[in-house]
């Protein structure tokens, strides 16, 4: 990456897999002025060893958050506001998600309370965190004059969300990955995008879902053609490039427009 996202950064999910990924290369490419907030269920101990390894002195404030729990939204908002001071949040990156039974997840597999699982944590988390967060994000595009200019550097929410979240795309996919609960919550994330696009619209901040590829990780399994710092990296570009015209729309990381 040539150009540089700017200020503050909070990522959830940094823990493993593309979270962890977006922090090691947030963190190499961003400037002086920049910080990123890194989210995950667990700071202390093994589940948080490689963000801690990650060696970026003064650059990343670990904070704890579990997306399925308001209490624990609410402390961590509370802690970033207390570390940023004057300053506001410059772009929120939901990430942290669950797929709920284990893949392909076929329906005779899946129950209610993988359904209300799923919802809680990709849809009802980042829910609550956007609607808490947002004074915050509201400071950062008020600290910028660049007029009704939206970008990923003054304010911004990126939701990564998947393909398979494509009502229209569904016929092509559903066989080989059916996931009721993660497919239905994804759709439900995108429809937060879009409703978060508009409300937001009149305080420049822009919202856009993100489809990362699929992706060698925990959840994309081993047999995902995608390595996680290819994904990212791709996904880093598009969201440097992104302006008013991708507010409320779903992107992959390469940038091309996915139908809902
Ligand atoms: N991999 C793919 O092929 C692929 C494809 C399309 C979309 N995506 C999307 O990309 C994003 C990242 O996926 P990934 O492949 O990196 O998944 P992953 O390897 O399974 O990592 C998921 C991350 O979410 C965190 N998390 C889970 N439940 C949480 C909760 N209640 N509160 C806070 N954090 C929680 C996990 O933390 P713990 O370690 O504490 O569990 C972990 O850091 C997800 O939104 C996923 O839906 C992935």
């Amino acid at each position: 990456m040539s150009e540089k996202l700017r200020g503050n950064i909070l990522v959830t999910g940094a823990n493993r897999g593309i979270g962890l990924e977006l922090v090691r290369q947030l963190a190499q490419s961003i400037g002086e002025n920049a910080h990123i907030y890194a989210c995950c269920r667990e700071i202390e101990g093994p589940r948080a060893q490689a963000l801690k390894n990650l060696s970026t002195p003064g650059k990343i404030t670990l904070v704890k958050l579990d997306l399925s729990d308001e209490g624990s939204i609410s402390s961590a908002v509370q802690a970033v506001s207390r570390n940023m001071e004057a300053g506001g949040l410059n772009l929120l990156i939901n990430n942290a998600a669950i797929n709920r039974p284990e893949s392909p997840a076929p329906l005779s597999a899946t129950g209610k309370q993988h359904m209300m699982d799923v919802y809680e944590t990709n849809v009802v988390g980042p829910f609550l965190l956007v609607k808490m967060l947002l004074p915050l994000l509201q400071k950062a595009a008020e600290m910028d004059s660049e007029g009704d200019q939206m970008s990923c550097s003054r304010s911004a929410i990126v939701n990564i969300s998947t393909l398979i979240s494509s009502i229209e795309k569904c016929p092509e996919s559903f066989h080989i990955a059916q996931m009721y609960p993660y497919r239905t919550s994804k759709a439900a994330l995108n429809m937060l995008t879009r409703c978060h696009a508009e409300e937001f619209k009149r305080h420049n901040i822009l919202v856009t879902a993100v489809h990362p590829g699929w992706v060698r990780t925990e959840m994309g399994g081993e047999k995902a053609p995608l390595t996680p710092e290819d994904s990212v990296a791709g996904m880093l570009s598009v969201m440097l490039s992104l302006s008013n015209k991708h507010s409320g729309m779903l992107l992959d990381w390469q940038g091309n427009t996915i139908p809902w």
